[in-house]
């Protein structure tokens, strides 16, 4: 464990020990609240987005979700390329987790899991992906503060709901239980999710940000869960073209989830 995932249990903000920290410990300003309420509704859309209904309820082709691990390679390679350019900067800085969160080797392997050795040169970054890809560079390079936005999208939705898609896919794909194809939604570094979020959220709101540079933040949020829709209707899509017989394995949508899926 790294001296940073250390302190998911004796770090302290201004707003007292991470554990001991309570809503009413939050202020509407505070980043991890505004993008929160700011991202809610998107974040309903994005839930009841075809592609991620069917998959809730492990209604999942194998060629789609192997063209998904693909799409988050290229996501989360673009946005840890950029994450490591600005590792220094003040603005991004205190969320630089790279041993506890970061995924695109573990997608690499997932995907020569699925692919096999010369996967790299047999596949490409879809359309709607490389959309993405390219406002995650651009940001990068041109307005580095707006990573946060990107990393919070991402990041805090994998810690919210993994283990819960890790299970659905496992089941309805028939995957092996050691977790080969699987390493994505695998944390190793992170043994409470529910700490680890709660590190962040302090991480976010110790940022010296003025309220507009905030705002913006929001909007890149909301951009970022748009682009990850924009790559569930391609795949969506993708999926009326192959013929494979749907796996129904899933588990119930409401009920079982504990409330934790992301
Ligand atoms: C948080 C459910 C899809 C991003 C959460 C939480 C739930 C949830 C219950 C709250 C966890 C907590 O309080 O600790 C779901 C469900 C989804 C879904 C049911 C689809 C079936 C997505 C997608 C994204 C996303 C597609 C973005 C790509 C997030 C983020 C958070 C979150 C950023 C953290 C919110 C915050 O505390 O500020 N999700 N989610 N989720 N999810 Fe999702």
């Amino acid at each position: 464990m790294s001296a940073q995932s250390m302190e998911t249990t004796s770090v302290t903000n201004g707003a007292g020990p991470v554990h001991g920290v309570k809503d009413d410990d939050l202020s509407p300003e505070d980043l991890s609240e505004m993008l929160a309420a700011g991202t809610k509704e998107v974040h309903e859309k994005a839930e009841n987005t075809q592609f991620v209904k069917d998959f809730l309820r492990g209604r999942i082709r194998k060629e789609l979700f192997k063209l998904g691990a693909l799409a988050l390679y290229y996501t989360y390679t673009a946005m840890e390329e950029e994450i490591e350019r600005n590792k220094d900067h003040p603005h991004f800085a205190p969320l630089y987790f790279p041993a506890e969160l970061h995924r695109h080797q573990a997608l690499a392997r997932d995907l020569e899991y699925f692919y096999g050795p010369e996967w790299q040169s047999q596949l490409s970054c879809s359309k709607a992906t490389q959309r993405y890809v390219d406002r995650i560079h651009q940001v990068g390079r041109e307005d580095p503060v707006l990573l946060v936005a990107h990393a919070y999208t991402r990041y805090m939705g994998d810690l919210s709901g993994g283990q819960v898609l890790k299970k659905v896919a496992q089941r309805a794909l028939k995957l092996p239980p050691t977790g080969e194809g699987l390493e994505f939604y695998q944390f190793d570094a992170i043994h409470s999710a529910k700490a680890f979020k709660q590190l962040y959220r302090s991480r976010m709101n110790e940022l010296e940000l003025d309220v507009e540079t905030k705002k913006r933040l929001v909007g890149e949020a909301v951009k970022a869960f748009q682009f990850n829709m924009e790559v569930f209707d391609e795949l969506e899509e993708i999926g009326k073209t192959i013929q494979e017989d749907v796996l129904d394995a899933g588990m119930p949508v409401h009920g079982a989830m504990g409330g934790d899926i992301s």
